[in-house]
């Protein structure tokens, strides 16, 4: 590839979204939130009352979604924007249901299947940051650069619940700090690409970092590589 792919996983919260988003500024490159997918069939499936727990139903959903191009991401001003049939639903998956929602559906090995083949037309030609649980294990084990990004829980947690408070959202810390424990367990004991460190991934503890230092030492990272 001419240009690079990075990808870059860990677990919820680590701040991987604001990472992500401003190391792809930083770089001129694309940026793919896989997360938002996994959301939007979370939230397609709850429209369609199909049950979090009957995998066949939501891989057919999926599948389903995918071969409509149902999901569209769009870049716009005001950051980027995810469609569901045309609808904007950016806000709607961003709410602590649809990242639990999200967690469940994606547990389910044909729900990734059909997932697949879509999150690598989105990288395939390169300059593009990938965001997820599985981008260097799975999406893209040749990824060029690949970033293992955590916090602590509580550290986590506490960020969470800042940017669910700060859009007026009604929530307690104990709460998100369950939720990002609990979805922490579903992501890594899971059968089908549990989230775990790829070996030739960097490892990056953004605990007692500000998203400022986290990404220039990234970007400093990939600039050496390419
Ligand atoms: O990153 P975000 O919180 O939006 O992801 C929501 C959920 O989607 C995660 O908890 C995880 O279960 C799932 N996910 C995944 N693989 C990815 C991205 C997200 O399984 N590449």
């Amino acid at each position: 590839r001419v240009r690079p792919i990075v990808a870059i996983d860990g677990p919820a919260g680590a701040g991987k979204s604001s990472v992500a988003r401003r190391l792809a500024e930083r770089l001129g490159f694309v940026l793919v939130d896989t997360g938002a997918l996994y959301r939007t069939v979370a939230l397609a499936a709850e429209r369609a009352a199909v049950p979090f727990d009957d995998g066949e139903a939501l891989a057919q959903l999926a599948r389903s979604l995918v071969e409509s191009n149902a999901i569209v991401f769009e870049r716009s001003s005001g950051g980027p924007k995810v469609k569901l049939f045309g609808e904007d639903v950016s806000d709607a998956i961003r709410t602590p249901e649809m990242g639990l929602g999200a967690s469940t559906v994606s547990a389910h090995g044909g729900v990734r299947a059909a997932l697949l083949d879509l999150q690598r037309q989105m990288g395939a030609s390169g300059g593009v940051v990938l965001e997820g649980r599985d981008i260097g294990t799975v999406v893209f084990p040749d990824a060029e650069v690949k970033f293992f990004l955590t916090a602590s829980p509580e550290i986590r947690a506490g960020r969470r619940y800042k940017e669910l408070t700060d859009k007026g959202q009604v929530v307690t810390f104990e709460r998100i700090l369950e939720e990002v424990k609990q979805r922490d367990a579903n992501d890594m004991n899971r059968a089908h690409a549990p989230l775990r460190q790829a070996e030739t991934a960097i490892l990056i503890d953004s605990s007692g970092s500000t998203v400022d230092i986290t990404v220039s030492k990234m970007a400093a990272i990939v600039l050496a590589k390419i």
